[in-house]
């Protein structure tokens, strides 16, 4: 749950292929100095969220979506912490992200997402019509003088596809996309052998959690709250009744399900069937990855959970989870992927309202910042990696 850079800012080590490695000798140095949390404010002032959404949702590079969720000739609304953009596949399926706003007296075109691949967009407001590669095409009732159509195409918002995973960048000069995986998706860069490219969304659930997008992270970074939080995740994962989120004997930074099973499920067993191509190994672990800002991704032998985060405000976050199979597997019959996904939501349900609770105690005015302990060491190399990037990427 950290990247390279981030060990090499917070465990004076050299950077590491994996960053869990490093776990015990950081921890060890942390025994004699209390580390603060974040301060109070930076989880609920406004004027840290506007910042945030400088540096980092609009700054640099965003989860927008998973590529299978968005057909041909259709488009998408994300919101990209109070930005809302069109995700749009032209039907050559080229994608293009647009704005979300009419050029001519400055509508929203779409409030929602569309079933439609009619190929175009149109104003609801006096009806021009845009391709989806984002040319104006059509302007009723005006004759061609009146308007200069070529003049007045979408803005156009960067956007790359990655295994998949489709990401927005709003700066005016992103920072090339390859380049931010390094930074920020080390993690994720990783696990390239699940072949993420090649799965598909099943199921997707959504929740409107009441707290700070940080304190979702630092839940997710942490084990310390599993045997009290998740009593049934503790009994699929052993590693997680001592607090910790590694297994020391695991280098490679995965945890091994309880006697070898499969999948996140009551059981840690479900008759789904693997992940295509995956080893012995793999089929038997878990791995969790974040990528920076807004997502994880939890990887076990037969399914994958995308959950992205859209920041809605300092105490208010999105969270949309998606349940990732392989194609097969989804259109076999009968499939039923109802255990995989019903452990996860109670497990994420659990999350959320520890979260919950967290956001309403950093409210107190008495909350000037808490204490990391060393088994929150992937907190700290959160806050860290966190704190980094609001320093050095300039919007
Ligand atoms: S504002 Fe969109 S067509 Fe007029
Ligand atoms: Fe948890």
């Amino acid at each position: 749950m950290c990247d390279t850079e981030r060990l090499s800012n917070n465990a004076s080590t050299a950077p590491v292929p994996d960053g869990r490695a490093a776990v015990s000798s950081h921890a060890e140095d942390l025994m004699a100095t209390p580390v603060p949390t974040l301060a109070g404010t930076e989880y609920t002032s406004h004027e840290v969220f506007e910042r945030e959404r400088r540096h980092l949702f609009h700054g640099g590079w965003f989860l927008a979506l998973r590529a299978d969720t968005l057909a041909r000739g259709n488009r998408r609304v994300i919101d990209v912490a109070g930005e809302s953009i069109l995700v749009a596949r032209d039907l050559d399926g080229t994608l293009h992200a647009h704005a979300n706003v009419c050029r001519h007296r400055g509508a929203r075109l779409c409030e929602h997402d569309s079933d439609s691949t009619q190929g175009s967009l149109m104003c609801p407001y006096h009806a021009w019509t845009y391709a989806l590669d984002g040319r104006l095409i059509a302007t009723p009732h005006l004759d061609a003088e009146e308007v200069d159509k070529e003049a007045l195409s979408l803005w156009s918002i960067a956007v790359a596809e990655w295994h998949g995973f489709v990401f927005v960048s709003l700066a005016a000069d992103p920072v090339p996309f390859d380049e931010w995986m390094q930074r920020h998706g080390q993690e994720l860069l990783a696990l390239e052998r699940y072949d993420l490219g090649n799965l598909r969304v099943a199921v997707t659930t959504r929740a409107e959690v009441r707290a700070n997008w940080k304190v979702i992270v630092e839940n997710y970074q942490e084990c310390l709250h599993c045997p009290r939080v998740h009593p049934e995740l503790v009994e699929v994962v052993p590693t997680y009744r001592g607090g910790i989120v590694q297994d020391p004997a695991r280098p490679d930074g995965g945890v091994t399900l309880r006697g070898g099973g499969n999948s996140f499920s009551r059981t840690g067993w479900s008759s789904l069937p693997l992940l295509p191509g995956i080893g012995d190994e793999d089929a038997s672990s878990y791995y969790g990855c974040t990528m920076f800002p807004n997502a994880f991704v939890d990887v076990t032998g037969t399914s994958v959970v995308v959950t992205t985060m859209y920041p809605q405000g300092p105490d208010h976050t999105t969270v949309v989870a998606e349940y990732l199979f392989a194609p097969d597997t989804i259109a076999a019959d009968g499939f039923d992927p109802s255990e995989v996904v019903d452990f996860s939501e109670l497990v994420a349900a659990q999350d959320f309202g520890v979260c919950e609770r967290v956001q309403r105690g950093v409210s107190s005015t008495r909350f000037t910042h808490g204490v990391l302990t060393p088994k929150d060491d992937w907190v700290i190399s959160f806050v860290d990696h966190y704190r980094a990037t609001m320093a050095r990427d300039r919007p």
